[in-house]
């Protein structure tokens, strides 16, 4: 049976964690399988909002078997703060898996986070400031501290004594900052093992044999296309891999048995952070859609910048991530306007431009070329069906459909689960 990819098309916050809610009802286990706790995915259900950090959006549903895959970075106190606050709302959190080969966000990796941002000034990247940098950097560099080295007293100490000799060198001499010590971190981090204990295995070979017993797996994005290390914008990007491939590195299951991805996208644009955003209103427009949209960081409640719909994106998502069904969220944010603007192309140095840019330079350069649809006045908030939209909403819809190349499945009319519209089946 398949895996199945959920992946943000935009900067993030496209609503990943609802869509994967919404999921959790036909797949067997969702799969976080990059970033940390950088990560904000709301799922709201009747009245209750949650928001959710690191565990996997699946946690909500009482069926499905959550799993923190290896491509995550942990930092145990928010994990445990996070699982004990949904018990405390009566969430279970028992079926949790989580990797052994998972790295750790360490002390030195907040402070270092968050002072090479201050020291960045003008060029900093906006980064949430949760240490997902330096923890991935660590990982690279094979210094890294895994989930597995809280079993092990010795070699967590050993592993931590070896990156604070050089950490503690570039906190106090290059960053003026306080130095940190071995001893009680060790313990701090040894008291988070113990409580993880119970949820630590072997998450690649669990999945691969639930995959040859027929269950689905739902692999869900952090973050988003534009936020990759690789194919995002570069160097305002988040230090991992969300897009749909980093989905096979970060839990381990082999490309092969991946056989759907679905991009999860936003009738307009938003991002939190640094760097080029071509449709950015800056301008009433841009604070209209915040403010209609509740855009606000889930994270760090920093305002979302806002722009509108970018096409040029959007096919850039679809084929770098090898998108087969678009999820629209949002789409009843944009009700009540009589012109809906929807950036085509760029205008780069005087010249069109139908695709991403091939360098960071002309893509600080872009221009937005827009074109302009109707737009509609009803309340679209109670739909139920494509065919309960009004005309102009569903050519809105085709329109995205068409620029982006990829068809859309699926439309969001409202943060609840049944504020969907469901265009085909998407397990
Ligand atoms: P994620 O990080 O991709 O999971 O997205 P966030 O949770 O950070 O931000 C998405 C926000 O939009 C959340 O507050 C959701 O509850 C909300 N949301 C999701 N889908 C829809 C939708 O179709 N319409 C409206 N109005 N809100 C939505
Ligand atoms: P979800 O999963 C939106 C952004 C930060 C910053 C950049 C790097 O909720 O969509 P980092 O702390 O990762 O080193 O910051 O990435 N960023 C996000 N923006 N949604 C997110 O997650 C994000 N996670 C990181 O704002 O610009
Ligand atoms: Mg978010």
């Amino acid at each position: 049976m398949p895996a199945i990819v959920l992946v943000g098309a935009q900067w993030g916050d496209e609503g990943k964690g609802k869509a994967t809610d919404l999921l959790g009802g036909d797949v067997d286990y969702v799969v976080r399988y990059q970033g940390g706790n950088n990560a904000g995915h709301t799922v709201v259900i009747g009245d209750k909002s949650y928001a959710l950090h690191l565990l996997p959006s699946g946690v909500l549903s009482p069926e499905v078997v959550p799993v923190i895959g290896n491509g995550v970075v942990i930092d145990p106190a928010v994990l445990l703060q996070e699982i004990d606050g949904l018990r405390d709302r009566g969430v279970s959190c028992e079926r949790l898996l989580i990797s052994a080969n998972a790295h750790l966000i360490m002390p030195h990796h907040r402070a270092l986070d968050k002072v090479t941002e201050r020291y960045l000034g003008k060029a900093r990247i906006g980064t949430t400031g949760r240490g997902i940098g330096p923890t991935y950097a660590d990982k690279i560099n094979r210094m890294g501290i895994r989930v597995q080295d809280l079993f092990d007293p010795n070699i967590l100490t050993q592993k931590l004594d070896l990156a604070l000799r050089e950490k503690n060198q570039v906190l106090t001499k290059v960053y003026n900052r306080r130095r940190i010590d071995t001893g009680p971190i060790v313990q701090e981090y040894l008291a988070y093992g113990e409580r993880l204990k119970p949820f630590v295995a072997d998450t690649t070979l669990i999945l691969n044999k639930a995959l040859d017993d027929g269950k689905v797996i739902l692999l869900e994005g952090a973050q988003g296309t534009l936020l990759d290390l690789d194919h995002g914008t570069y160097p305002f990007v988040t230090s991992s891999s969300p897009t749909a491939g980093g989905a096979c590195a970060g839990s381990g299951i082999g490309p092969t048995k991946i056989n759907r991805v679905i991009g999860i996208i936003k009738a307009y644009t938003t991002r939190v952070g640094s760097g080029p955003f071509p449709t950015e209103l800056l301008d009433e427009q841009g604070e209209y859609l915040r403010t209609t949209g509740g855009e606000y960081g889930v994270t760090t409640g920093r305002d979302r910048r806002c722009g509108w719909f970018d096409a040029v994106i959007a096919r850039y998502a679809t084929r770098v991530n090898g998108v087969t069904d678009y999820f629209l969220t949002k789409l009843d944010v944009l009700s009540g306007l009589e012109r809906i603007p929807v950036c085509v192309a760029y205008e780069v140095d005087g010249a069109r431009v139908d695709e991403l840019p091939t360098t960071q330079t002309e893509f600080h350069h872009a221009k937005p070329i827009l074109e302009y649809l109707d737009g509609w006045r009803e309340d679209i908030t109670g739909a139920k069906k494509f065919e309960d939209l009004p005309e102009n909403a569903q050519a809105y819809v085709r329109a995205l459909e068409e620029m982006s190349g990829c068809r859309i499945s699926a439309i969001g009319v409202g943060p609840g689960r049944d504020q969907t519209l469901s265009l085909r089946p998407l397990v």
